[in-house]
């Protein structure tokens, strides 16, 4: 490997929440931080390199995003995700979750019902809930070690109030990347009900092969214009801190709408150092992508055998995509309260309790390896002894 994932570097008092926010979140002390989503990791050097050569420019005024800024996008799209889109169905938004927030609030009406599939990203019932709209759960299925989605249960959801799908595409957590078939039915139904769709693709970079993350709006042209897609290079090249994502669709009333939403609180201005770094990472972060990939898919693979050699009663949904891993703790018969004590105080691993994520995760946690090896065997190990003492 080209590039060091097995570097141990102190977080500590750098004020990100992950490892600074555990005591005032979580109430937990002295415990391994394996919850906020995102990596342990350097940036990649072509990024640090990016923002090094800005900074010392010495001024940070308002800027533009140039068409290095949008072609990079394309270019990525295309080679990455086999999805060929045009410059001028991106824009900018300052995070995904403020982008599919913008999203709903400009294309859809207060009380109209929105379906999300639980368990899912806690921001996305909460922000339908809290911009004035329903939620609708179609709660996914665990079917032979995989997360799935009941279509029986999304059609007997469907009403003319239902007006938008909140698509988590690859689903965080429980790492499914939808296949093909799976999303063309999606379509299929979305479109009989004259739905809209909001596609949250920030994992789509980090799946594991064979896998292979299809890109929704892809699908076809009818759907295209149906979707607005939320993407970033946030969690892929770990600069989440740094504010910047980006919205896609071939739909220019849906663009226009969105666009509308970004500006009137002036938040399409962004961030000068977001946007040299995704301009690196789209240039010239592949190379450390794939080892990423490769690093991470190792970690998985280790917590998966621990488990099952040392400790048979909790189980790995293994995921296609994301260092994000939700654990089946159902066998330890512990309520939502008793199992984010057990890991928190008794194990020492900061993890996120299943049911923060809806209907559907009590029961589970959702533990993060994006983080160096040795890291992930430590809170094994932790786990281990405290399940043994139980
Ligand atoms: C599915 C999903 N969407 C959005 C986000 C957050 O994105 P942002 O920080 O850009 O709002 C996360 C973070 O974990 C996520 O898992």
């Amino acid at each position: 490997m080209s590039f060091d994932f097995d570097e141990i570097i102190d977080r500590q008092n750098t004020d990100c929440v992950k490892h600074d926010g555990m005591k005032l979140f979580l109430n937990a002390e002295e415990c391994l931080p394996m919850w906020v989503a995102d990596m342990d990791f350097k940036s990649p050097p072509c990024i640090v390199d990016a923002i090094k050569k800005r900074l010392e420019h010495e001024i940070f005024g308002y800027t533009i995003r140039t068409d290095r800024f949008f072609n990079s996008i394309v270019n990525w799209m295309q080679k990455r995700h086999d999805w060929e889109i045009k410059k001028e169905w991106i824009s900018f938004s300052p995070g995904v979750v403020a982008g599919f927030s913008i999203a709903i609030e400009n294309l859809t009406e207060p009380g109209d019902s929105l379906i999300i599939q639980s368990p899912v990203y806690f921001p996305f019932f909460q922000t339908i809930i809290s911009t004035g709209r329903k939620v609708i759960y179609n709660q996914l299925k665990l079917e032979n070690g995989r997360m799935t989605i009941d279509f029986d249960d999304f059609k007997s959801k469907l009403s003319p109030n239902v007006k938008m799908l909140l698509l988590c595409n690859p689903h965080n957590p429980g790492g499914s990347v939808w296949k093909r078939n799976e999303l063309e039915q999606l379509a299929e139904l979305c479109l009989a009900n004259n739905m809209m769709v909001i596609s949250d693709e920030i994992h789509a970079d980090i799946v594991f092969s064979p896998s292979k993350h299809i890109p929704f709006a892809s699908l076809n042209k009818e759907i295209g214009e149906k979707t607005i897609t939320v993407m970033s290079h946030s969690k892929t090249f770990n600069v989440a801190g740094l504010t910047t994502s980006f919205v896609i669709t071939q739909n220019a009333e849906m663009l226009k709408k969105f666009n509308k939403g970004l500006h009137i609180p002036h938040l399409h201005m962004g961030n000068i150092f977001g946007t040299e770094a995704l301009i690196a990472a789209y240039e010239q972060g592949e190379p450390w992508l794939n080892e990423l990939l490769a690093y991470l898919k190792n970690n998985i693979a280790f917590l998966d055998n621990y488990l099952k050699n040392e400790i048979p009663i909790l189980k790995l949904i293994v995921p296609e995509s994301t260092y994000l891993l939700w654990i089946d703790c159902r066998a330890l018969k512990m309520n939502s309260k008793e199992l984010n004590e057990f890991f928190i105080q008794k194990a020492k691993v900061a993890i996120n309790e299943g049911s923060m994520f809806g209907t559907g995760g009590e029961g589970f946690i959702r533990i993060n390896v994006g983080c160096p090896k040795a890291i992930v065997e430590k809170a094994l190990n932790q786990i281990k002894i405290a399940v043994n003492n139980i």
